[in-house]
């Protein structure tokens, strides 16, 4: 666990202090402590059903927790009053799973939608944050589309740059890369480097996909089983003594980690 260097509070923009959350009667995040750099790409990486997507959920107040508290940006996420939840979760870009993009609305009519709902711009001014964030994702062509004509990549696509409509200071991508092939895989990672080098902020991309993690990874935590593993710089985790750590990093099938 990396211990919070005295002074060096304003590195974190998110805290999760020793969170608990039981579903259905089972310990599904069973006291994740884990603090999120701001201005850095992390990657939280776990395997299948380890609690990624529920973690995530909690992080925009989706999901409260049984016991311990989420920070964001210096405000307890479980206390916030509801308007302010809301601007929470307004503030936040969250790219989905499987993308999440209206099936009736055309690409540019998905990008736009926040800015529509949560913005009193003119349309002529969304037009402009569109185009923009559309040609950003390489999709600038294809505004007139909708979900169903685009591949599996390009959905992926049109889904980051609606994350990205409203500016964001914390960017979350659940499983970017589940889906793609290795190549659409790399492009994407790509992607996401360059909008993090353009637009700056804190992104967090869940993935138990350790490639993506190498290529694009500043900051790595590993859950497993509910709880942080480990977390800390990408060097120092792929240098990590930790058993469990090295196996998952390093994708061996011989180490602590079985199939249970
Ligand atoms: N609303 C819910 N009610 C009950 N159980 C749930 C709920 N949401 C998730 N779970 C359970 O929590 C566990 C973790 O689910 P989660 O979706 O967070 O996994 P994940 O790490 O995101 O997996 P994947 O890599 O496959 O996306 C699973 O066992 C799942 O069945
Ligand atoms: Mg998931």
């Amino acid at each position: 666990m990396t211990a919070l260097p005295p002074g060096d509070e304003n590195r974190w923009s998110i805290r999760c202090i020793d969170v608990h959350k039981r579903l259905g009667g089972v310990a599904i995040l069973d006291g994740v402590t884990l603090d999120i750099p701001d201005d850095t790409i992390t990657i939280v990486l776990g395997p299948s059903g380890t609690g990624k997507s529920v973690l995530i959920k909690h992080l925009i107040g989706l999901m409260f927790p049984d016991s311990g508290d989420i920070v964001v940006h210096g405000n307890s996420v479980p206390q916030l009053p509801l308007p302010q939840l809301l601007a929470l979760r307004r503030s936040i870009g969250v790219l989905f799973q499987d993308g999440a993009l209206f099936g009736s609305m055309s690409v540019f009519d998905n990008v736009a939608f926040p800015l529509r709902q949560h913005t009193e711009r003119s349309e002529a001014e969304i037009a402009t944050v569109v185009k923009q964030r559309l040609a950003d994702v390489g999709l600038g062509a294809f505004e007139h589309l909708h979900p169903s004509e685009l591949s599996g990549g390009m959905r992926k696509r049109a889904g980051f740059a609606r994350a990205l409509a409203i500016e964001p200071d914390i960017v979350i991508f659940d499983e970017p890369d589940s889906g793609l092939d290795p190549v659409r895989t790399a492009l994407l990672c790509e992607l996401i480097q360059e909008m993090h080098a353009t637009y700056g902020g804190t992104y967090i991309v869940v993935t138990h996909d350790i490639a993506a993690a190498r290529r694009i990874g500043e900051y790595i935590a590993v859950l497993w089983k509910g709880r942080i593993v480990e977390s800390g710089d990408a060097a120092e985790m792929f240098a990590s003594e930790n058993p469990f750590v090295r196996q998952f990093l390093s994708g061996s099938a011989s180490g602590p980690l079985g199939m249970d």
